[in-house]
């Protein structure tokens, strides 16, 4: 048996609670990176980049693994904005909210954003739950604000039509896999 196979059925008999197309995800983080000093953070990074977010399950086993408590892995999870703790919805847009993009009327076009994503309050997430909504701060791309990030590939020179164009293809792409 694989030490793989091993570190995945020891995953499953600590949390059987635990979805298992997660399992191999925590299994591998833990054998990838569990050794390492100060091995959790790179673990809930590998957890993430396979995942999307870290599952409420994970906890237990990444805190026995690594002789934590679960308070700890807890509170790191939580600390970092990071981490989701949700899985994410299909697709993502974030608007840059730093000064360069504000002075190029990004605060306009995050209101535009909300009122097209139907966003009242303080989720982070289209009312259709198909786009997940968040600012971020400075991309490095202030030479071409108002910038932000349209499926985690770079854009500027946003305007209120092109988010419009950016939101239709996103609602489309959803429609379609429905
Ligand atoms: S301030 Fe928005 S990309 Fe730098």
């Amino acid at each position: 048996m694989g030490k793989r196979t091993r570190q995945a059925e020891s995953v499953t008999e600590r949390v059987p609670q635990l979805a298992a197309p997660y399992v191999q995800a925590v299994a591998e983080a833990l054998e990838r990176h569990g050794e390492q000093p100060g091995a959790l953070l790179p673990v809930l990074h590998a957890i993430q980049d396979a995942l999307g977010f870290v599952p409420e399950g994970a906890v237990a086993p990444i805190a026995e693994a690594l002789n934590l408590t679960r308070a700890d892995v807890h509170g790191v999870v939580s600390f970092y904005h990071e981490f989701r703790r949700t899985p994410p919805a299909r697709h993502s847009l974030r608007l840059c909210r730093a000064e360069a993009c504000q002075a190029m009327g990004a605060r306009a076009l995050e209101r535009h954003a909300c009122e097209r994503l139907g966003i009242h309050d303080d989720t982070h997430r289209s009312a259709d739950g198909t786009i997940d909504f968040e600012p971020v701060y400075c991309l490095g791309n202030c030479a071409l604000a108002p910038a932000g990030l349209v499926d985690g590939e770079l854009r500027g020179r946003l305007t209120p039509k092109a988010l419009d164009t950016v939101i239709d293809a996103m609602r489309a792409d959803c429609r379609n896999i429905a």
